[in-house]
């Protein structure tokens, strides 16, 4: 009989500690992954600074991992023993240690998880599983939710990304488009046959690019603004808004400088968006665990791995090697990475 172990948080603001943790026991319709690397988001970090999101305490919480399916639930159809596969832990929405990534084994739902082709490593495949779920919940929403009290999700009702090649007259901006959020928004939307105009550091142009962008622009440069509105309204396609994957004061100054040039409708956000918003902008910030994704998982995601279609972006940064090393990555994170995905493996 396997036996797991966590990197567990006893309190707010303390070190993660490894230890020994009971063996993840699948609901009806969750997988059991054994991981082999799991990845840091920013979230991560205020869940182990603040305990944001924690019901119970010791905790485990993590949200993407990858690994061989270990167990399957008792009405799970789409996965087996064995099976490679990329899944999105929910640790922050059910509270249970055994939905946690930062563990052995996890348990996840497989309507959040989709077969990683072989060719894909575990550390590559692993960049990319809340990102798909955010970018799915900032693109598909078709009405508005409840991201938490008082502030709405955004419902842009954009096309699911497709295998075939599709087109469209719309066009969307991408603030933070070298991010993990903003660049997996990049290549869903791209890959929905909407064109995308992309905000990010000269360095990550490519970056941006090579996640389907058509522009990008440097927003170190004093002018970025105005030469954003000037490709996007020179593109002569209906501007849906802008997607901020940063979301700081600074980037909202520039969302709606830009959103009253070019008269869009949506600012989607990554966090509570601004008060002030005039009365034609529909604002709203996702909340990155919704159903609006299960057919990109069930469909979508490994067929376009598996032809190149969806890549794992932005490359990983593996920080070591065990869950010891998880604590570090999350320190890395706090300082801040550049168009990268901080994995760490197991
Ligand atoms: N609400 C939700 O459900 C949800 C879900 C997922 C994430 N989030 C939030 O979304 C944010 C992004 O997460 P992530 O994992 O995608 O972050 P990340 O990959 O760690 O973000 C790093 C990137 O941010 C870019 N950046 C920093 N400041 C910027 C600015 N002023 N303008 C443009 N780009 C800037 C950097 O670009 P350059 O290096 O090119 O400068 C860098 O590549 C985080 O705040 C996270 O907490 C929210």
């Amino acid at each position: 009989m396997a036996s797991n172990k966590a990197a567990w948080l006893h309190k707010a603001g303390t070190p993660l500690e490894v230890g020994d943790a009971p063996m993840p026991i699948p609901g009806p319709n969750e997988i059991v992954i054994q991981n082999a690397a799991i990845a840091i988001n920013p979230l991560d970090t205020h869940m182990q600074d603040a305990g944001v999101f924690v019901q119970q305490w010791p905790t485990i919480f993590g949200c993407d991992v990858t690994g061989t399916v270990y167990q399957v639930g008792s009405e799970v159809q789409r996965f087996k023993k064995g099976d490679r596969v990329i899944g999105h832990a929910i640790n922050l929405v059910t509270g249970k240690p055994q939905n946690g990534a930062f563990a052995l084994y996890t348990a996840v739902p497989a309507d959040k998880a989709a077969i990683l082709p072989d060719t894909i490593p575990f550390t590559q495949g692993v960049v990319t599983t809340f990102a798909i779920e955010a970018a799915v919940c900032a693109l598909s929403v078709k009405q508005p939710g409840i991201a938490m009290p008082g502030v709405s999700t955004p419902a842009l009702g954009l096309p699911y990304p497709s295998l075939e090649s599709a087109s469209s007259n719309k066009i969307l901006i991408v603030y933070g488009g070298s991010s993990s959020v903003g660049s997996m928004t990049t290549q869903l939307a791209t890959a929905a046959g909407i064109k995308v105009i992309s905000i990010a550091s000269e360095r990550n142009f490519d970056l941006c690019k090579t996640c389907g962008a058509t522009e990008v622009f440097d927003y170190h440069e004093p002018l970025f603004v105005e030469k954003v509105i000037a490709a996007a309204s020179e593109s002569g396609r209906e501007f849906v808004g802008v997607f901020d994957a940063i979301s700081t004061p600074e980037t909202y100054a520039n969302d709606l400088a830009i959103l009253e040039k070019l008269g869009g409708v949506h600012l989607a956000c990554v966090h509570p968006p601004p008060g002030d918003i005039p009365a034609n902008i529909k604002a709203g910030m996702i909340f990155a665990v919704d159903d609006v994704a299960t057919p990109v998982w069930r469909d979508y995601v490994t067929p376009a791995l598996q032809v190149g279609k969806l890549k794992c972006l932005p490359p990983p940064t593996v920080v070591g090697k065990g869950l010891e090393y998880i604590d570090e990555a999350l320190k890395k994170c706090k300082a801040g990475v550049s168009a990268t995905k901080l994995v760490v493996e197991l």
